[in-house]
């Protein structure tokens, strides 16, 4: 059996939560993330017939049962996986109950998954639904995407719109925008089935006055999508209290969608 803590994605995660936490997304605990696994990769690394131990969910995820994911624990500081991974993240596999997390390895202190499980694995079946090959769920409170919260309507066609201004390559990268939640109590399943409920039309969700999702195929492709939204608010935080005398016209919006061949939302464009 070879050493887990050199696994592909163990190494992985390690450095995207440092990354997480260097770009200040993450402070103290915030943000979590879920990673779906391949059984078989997981296999060369850990005796899939032991099961640490078993930790109830608290919500029906009958859809994965038998689905691997590591996930960051709950309570963890996104500062602390890269040093000590065993104790700040855990491989959990769905049991044949659809309502029992079997715990394969880490949480070693005795700690568990994420609060924001519920929203990650309902995430995970919606999204699984409109493409299956996607593994990540990312959750975040990148600062500027976060202040842009406070003065800007929370509206999804209008958020979406103002970041498509700002940046030319906004329109490429989340050319189905983003989906945006008001303020919810977040740790629920209410907030992560409100989540779900977006992931079905958008790759990224906005928690109101909370923070970011994020989803893709890898963990690369979840975190550009959140970097590239952060960048935009960033650049809108630096200019919104300015006169502005030039933008991106929505003509050269259409003009890029078309040149890169994106299907974009044309209902978030005022033409
Ligand atoms: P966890 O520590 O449970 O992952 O919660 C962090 C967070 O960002 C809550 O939304
Ligand atoms: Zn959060």
């Amino acid at each position: 059996m070879k050493n887990v803590l050199n696994a592909p994605f163990v190494v992985e995660m390690r450095r995207c939560c440092a990354n997480m936490y260097r770009l200040g997304w993450d402070e103290r605990n915030g943000g979590n993330i879920s990673y779906m696994l391949n059984e078989d990769e997981v296999g060369e690394y850990l005796d899939l017939d032991k099961v640490i131990r078993e930790i109830p969910l608290g919500f029906d995820a009958t859809a994965l049962i038998g689905k691997i994911f590591i996930v960051t624990g709950t309570g963890k500081y996104f500062k602390n996986v890269d040093a000590d991974p065993a104790c700040n993240l855990g491989i959990i596999r769905i049991a044949p109950d659809g309502k029992t997390a079997e715990l394969l390895w880490g949480y070693e202190d005795g700690g568990k998954f994420t609060s924001e499980l519920p929203a990650h694995l309902m995430s995970h079946i919606a999204r699984l639904g409109v493409d299956p090959e996607n593994r990540v769920v990312m959750h975040s409170h990148p600062t500027h995407t976060l202040a842009m919260n406070y003065v800007h309507p929370l509206d999804e066609k209008k958020f979406t719109h103002t970041l498509w201004e700002m940046c030319t390559e906004c329109i490429v990268v989340f050319p189905d925008g983003i989906g945006v939640l008001p303020w919810m109590l977040c740790g629920t399943n209410s907030i992560g089935e409100a989540t779900a409920e977006k992931m079905k039309e958008f790759r990224l969700v906005v928690w109101g006055m909370h923070g970011i999702y994020g989803v893709g195929k890898s963990l690369d492709e979840a975190f550009g999508l959140i970097e590239t939204v952060e960048k935009a608010a960033e650049i809108y935080m630096l200019t919104a209290h300015l006169p502005r005398i030039n933008t991106i016209k929505d003509e050269e919006m259409v003009e890029l969608a078309e040149f890169f061949g994106v299907n974009y939302r044309k209902d978030f464009l005022n033409l």
